[in-house]
């Protein structure tokens, strides 16, 4: 099932970015560590240019360490990146933002109103979070619940920097569909938009695939289950995910999976590998492609019917 969710204040919140982001001078994306690739809006990318960037692949308590690296060595190739690990407990790392920023805009800092920031990125990937840490106080409100901030504010830092917050925002179409299920599986997607049993399936045979012995661990099972679907039954009967009569409740043990995956019950897992990633990208150049020729197909044959 592709997974799509993109709502009216969505929409909204992405043309006062296109508004705001001509004024600043730095970008903060704010990414998921767990899925630097898939929490990456691509309308955002767009929009940015080539301004300076940082971009931060937060929640980086909840990601693979090896793949963290790998995944910022990639990063830091791209022009005008500048990429760093963070997450909410990591306070040196959030205290040595603002020299960043300053490092990034040199010219900027001097300024009566200092360097303008605008921290961007997809729903619940920690950007409110971020915020309050960085001011030193609640400003912003956060909720693992995704799209908790609806509209864009201004806040002074005090440090020479001021941040614009801006909602989380989507993309109209998310063309690539393990990046649907992976941004569900994460939880940046409203539970209205997807299916649980879907995306923990999806889930389930990745962590199978890849992450074999934090399974084994987590739910003590010696012999694991070849497919994703069987290994959401196990999870389901072991955790008293059942139906009268005794059957596994598919739902909720899906969702039961999916919640101890999020929380990092399973370990610090990493949901895609820029391989991957380039893997996916050139599946989708190619399905594209196939697309534009069927279409044109369809043109040329009109065009011989035709009087
Ligand atoms: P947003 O503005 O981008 O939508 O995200 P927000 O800061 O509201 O954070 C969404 C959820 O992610 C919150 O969970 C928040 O605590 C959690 N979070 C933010 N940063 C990190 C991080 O670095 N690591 C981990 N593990 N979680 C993070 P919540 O359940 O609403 O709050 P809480 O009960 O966890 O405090």
């Amino acid at each position: 099932m592709p997974i799509q969710w993109y709502p009216g204040h969505m929409h909204k919140a992405g043309k006062e970015i296109r508004q705001v982001l001509p004024r600043v001078d730095l970008v903060i994306e704010v990414l998921d560590a767990r899925i630097p690739f898939s929490s990456e809006n691509p309308m955002l990318t767009d929009l940015r240019g080539d301004k300076p960037c940082i971009k931060l692949l937060n929640k980086s308590d909840l990601a693979d360490p090896q793949l963290t690296q790998l995944w910022l060595s990639y990063l830091e190739r791209q022009q005008s990146v500048n990429s760093v690990a963070i997450h909410r407990q990591d306070r040196d790392g959030i205290r040595a933002l603002p020299g960043l920023c300053r490092q990034m805009a040199p010219d900027r800092g001097t300024g009566l109103k200092g360097i303008r920031t605008m921290i961007v990125g997809i729903p619940n990937v920690g950007k409110s979070t971020l915020i309050n840490l960085l001011a030193g106080r609640s400003i912003a409100r956060t909720g693992n619940e995704p799209a908790v901030t609806k509209s864009q504010q201004r806040i002074n830092l005090h440090n020479g920097i001021m941040l614009y917050d801006t909602p989380g925002v989507m993309w109209p179409n998310v063309e690539n569909r393990n990046s649907g299920y992976r941004l569900a599986a994460t939880g940046a997607i409203r539970e209205t938009a997807m299916e649980y049993d879907d995306v923990a399936c999806f889930a389930a045979e990745y962590l199978l695939d890849n992450y074999a012995e934090n399974l084994q661990r987590r739910y003590r099972i010696e012999e694991l289950p070849r497919s994703g679907l069987e290994l959401l039954e196990v999870v389901g009967g072991k955790r008293g995910c059942l139906r009268p009569g005794g059957r596994v409740d598919l739902p909720k043990a899906a969702k039961l999976f999916l919640m101890e995956l999020r929380s990092g019950k399973l370990g610090r897992i990493t949901l895609e590998t820029p391989a991957m990633m380039e893997r996916e990208l050139a599946e989708l150049a190619m399905l594209r492609e196939q697309k534009a020729a069927r279409k044109a197909r369809r043109r040329t044959g009109r065009r011989r019917e035709e009087p």
